[in-house]
């Protein structure tokens, strides 16, 4: 998740660049850099960290009259947050910036390697530029060594590339990343990865389609093979920001099934699960896992705990990480120690980690944020990839670590050889269909926005299921609590008789998470025993069950895994909308900050 921007005209381009990436750093903000060409030279500049850093870097550089410039915002994906690896990255006589993964990168990189093409950067991006260069030794024109360099891309990619070849001129392509470009009539363009960095710019822009490619100067805009539709531009860049959306929750919640392929690009493989973070020997002397997060991430903590019993058949333990700091654990050398944050700056996650890298124990941080503490901290960090989330509710960052967990549960079982090949292939074609799964979901937002009007005043609210939908429905509860303040509890579904249910009555809402491949009928048998006490039921389940008052009727899946995604979206849909019929600010909620820097 990058930011991208692009400039061609008159005004001052380096202020213009870094006022554009201004309104995209919540995109991403590990580094960033500028690349800006007058008359035919370039000039360029990159700095780590946020972009005051760049800003203060470029203090003394500006230009006059006509010329073109792109610039970039970086959240790692490839390579560490380095002045290396940020953008732009550059050949002999180009610059590119790149917002996407290019999955070949390997492949085109070799292959460059071998012409004596030398890489400074660990990017996937820097193939392109070296790639265009080498296109261009061929064709001797421009835009058939773009094209040609475009073709062999195979991933999600906005680029933008400038050359000296050809001054006054960006080429610009894109699949899957989003890109917009924008034009006024002082013949001026402008390109960006959102709405935002436009609005008071361009008077018009517009949203290029998939496959998309092109070039443009000050008096001209080319495309193939698709044209560009202009629309005229307004709005206020705040809700550019939210794409539209009226919370950044509401938005992030739209774009886990793209988040998701982000986490899965170049570690979901035919036929294994691959993490190039994650050395050879990695698991050598390990005979157990502790998994030890806060909040969601310990939710997501106590998903993984199943699946890494059932599919990697390794003893796990899973601990809140306020507790563990303080209960004098015992830890013993054969105990991998997973770690799992959004943010990688929580104070107890971090200290639990201090505490186990103390006492000798291997160490893998699961993170959305790299170069956090938590990263600097662990011995190997996966990173989840799930963009910046700003919603103060997790979303995004729940799934993408969830993700990441299964992947890693199926990961170990296959290193630990507990795995059939028949078994393997079963649990990566489920990951293969989350995705869509994630995005059928968004189907059920009308009915959650429906049903909502009917749970805003009981005394409270029962989350129940068993196995990974027990995690889940402690999930529901937190993000329902955190943004509407009603009460809510998860449970286990089993565990009803043993007290909870004293609580029963029609003001008490039970959300009965009772998917089909799982347990199906042993959690209807204790959502009855609910209902005979009065309970108001809110059943979510691709099947009909005649003694819920509502139902949320979700698909028909063949994995448990699958169904516990499309739930997860329905809770998050659900909470959001009785917090906003409560008039609660979604994104800010009371009493809460995004991240807990003190114990
Ligand atoms: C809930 C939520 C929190 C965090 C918790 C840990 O929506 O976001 O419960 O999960 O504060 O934060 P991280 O994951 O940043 O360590």
């Amino acid at each position: 998740m990058c930011g991208i921007v692009g400039y061609i005209g008159k005004r001052e381009i380096k202020s213009q660049l870094i006022e554009g990436l201004r309104e995209l750093e919540y995109r991403g903000y590990d580094s960033a850099g500028i690349a800006v060409m007058q008359s035919g030279k370039i000039d360029s500049f990159k700095a780590v960290g946020k972009l005051t850093n760049l800003d203060n870097k470029t203090k003394n550089f500006l230009t006059d009259g006509l010329g073109v410039g792109i610039g970039h915002t970086r959240w790692a994906t490839h390579g560490k947050p380095t002045e290396l690896n940020a953008h732009p990255h550059m050949g002999d006589y180009s610059y590119v910036v790149h917002n996407g993964i290019i999955e070949n990168y390997r492949e085109i990189k070799s292959e460059l390697e071998n012409c004596g093409v030398n890489f400074l950067s660990q990017t996937d991006t820097e193939v392109i530029v070296h790639l265009f260069e080498k296109e261009y030794e061929h064709y001797k024109d421009t835009f058939a060594a773009f094209k040609a360099t475009i073709e062999r891309l195979e991933g999600a990619y906005a680029v933008l590339l400038i050359t000296q070849k050809t001054p006054d001129t960006i080429y610009f392509a894109r699949k899957g990343s989003p890109m917009i470009i924008g034009k006024n009539s002082e013949n001026e363009v402008f390109f960006a990865s959102s709405d935002a960095p436009l609005i008071g710019e361009a008077k018009e822009v517009a949203y290029m389609e998939d496959g998309t490619i092109g070039y443009a100067t000050p008096d001209s805009i080319y495309t193939e093979p698709h044209t560009l539709q202009f629309v005229p531009l307004s709005g206020d860049k705040l809700t550019a920001q939210k794409g539209g959306y009226r919370f950044f929750m509401e938005k992030e919640i739209y774009e886990q099934y793209e988040v998701m392929s982000d986490t899965m690009i170049g570690r979901v493989l035919d036929n294994e699960i691959s993490f190039e973070e994650i050395d050879e020997n990695f698991l050598d002397g390990i005979s157990r896992i502790k998994l030890c997060a806060c909040g969601t991430s310990y939710h997501a903590a106590l998903v993984s705990s199943y699946l890494f019993e059932r599919l990697s058949k390794l003893p796990v333990q899973v601990e809140i990480a306020s507790e563990f700091r303080y209960k004098e654990p015992l830890l013993t050398k054969d105990t991998l120690f997973i770690v799992i944050s959004q943010s990688g700056e929580t104070a107890d996650t971090l200290e639990a980690l201090k505490m186990a890298k103390h006492a000798g124990l291997k160490t893998l941080a699961i993170c959305n944020v790299d170069n956090s503490s938590i990263v600097r901290l662990a011995d190997t960090t996966i990173l989840t990839r799930a963009g910046i989330e700003k919603g103060v509710a997790s979303t995004k960052a729940f799934a993408t670590q969830v993700m990441v967990l299964w992947m890693l549960s199926l990961y170990f079982g296959k290193r630990c050889g507990v795995l059939e090949d028949s078994q393997i292939n079963k649990e990566l074609d489920a990951i293969g269909h989350v995705p869509t799964v994630l995005k059928n979901a968004l189907d059920i937002h009308e009915k959650c926005k429906r049903l909502s009007k009917r749970y805003l005043h009981g005394h409270g609210f029962f989350f129940i299921g068993r196995d990974i939908f027990y995690p889940l429905a402690l999930e529901g509860a937190l993000k329902l609590k955190e943004i509407s303040y009603l009460h809510a509890e998860g449970y286990p579904a089993g565990e009803m008789k043993h007290g909870p249910i004293a609580l029963a009555d029609a003001e008490l809402f039970t959300i009965a998470l009772m998917p089909k491949t799982l347990l199906y009928d042993k959690t209807k048998s204790n959502v009855e025993e609910l209902s005979a006490r009065d309970s108001t039921i809110l059943a979510i389940s691709p099947e009909i069950f005649d003694l819920a008052d509502d139902f949320i009727l979700t698909h028909n899946h063949n994995h448990p895994m699958l169904e516990f995604f499309e739930m997860m979206v329905v809770e998050q849909l659900l909470a959001m909308e009785i917090a906003i019929r409560l008039g609660n600010d979604v994104d800010m909620p009371r009493n809460l900050a995004k991240s807990v820097t003190v114990e």
